[in-house]
């Protein structure tokens, strides 16, 4: 009885804590964008460290590269892609604030 009070308690605060505060108007759902991650880790690493020889470029190490941007600049990126070697992956504005959400988890 406590501990599944607790466990609910715990999710709804991993949940609001994170999509409150974003600059993106907010909405990101991490969970999904976990699962859409999945097209990212193809290229960057289930891990995001990246490293990874895409056509000559090395993917960049999300860890690193994440907290340095802004959600507008990441929302850019995931939208319309970066240089040569990363194709755009979601117009979706939902799932581009998913995303995001999950990056600002993952990535801190
Ligand atoms: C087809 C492979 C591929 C996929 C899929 C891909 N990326 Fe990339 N990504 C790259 C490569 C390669 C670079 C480095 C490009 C360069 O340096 O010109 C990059 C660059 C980036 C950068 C810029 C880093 C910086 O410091 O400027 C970010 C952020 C990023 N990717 C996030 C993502 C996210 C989030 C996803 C999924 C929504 C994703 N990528 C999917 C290959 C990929």
């Amino acid at each position: 009885m406590l501990t599944l009070l607790f466990m609910v308690a715990c999710t709804g605060t991993a949940d609001s804590g994170k999509t409150d505060d974003s600059s993106t108007g907010g909405g990101g759902d991490a969970t999904n964008g976990e699962a859409l991650f999945g097209s990212c880790a193809g290229c960057h690493g289930a891990d995001g460290t990246g490293g990874i020889d895409i056509g000559g470029t090395p993917s960049t190490d999300l860890t690193v590269s994440v907290p340095a941007k802004t959600d507008a600049e990441l929302e850019d990126i995931i939208k319309n892609g970066y240089g040569y070697a990363m194709p755009g992956q979601y117009s979706d504005a939902q799932e581009i604030a998913d995303v995001i959400a999950y990056l600002r988890l993952t990535f801190p």
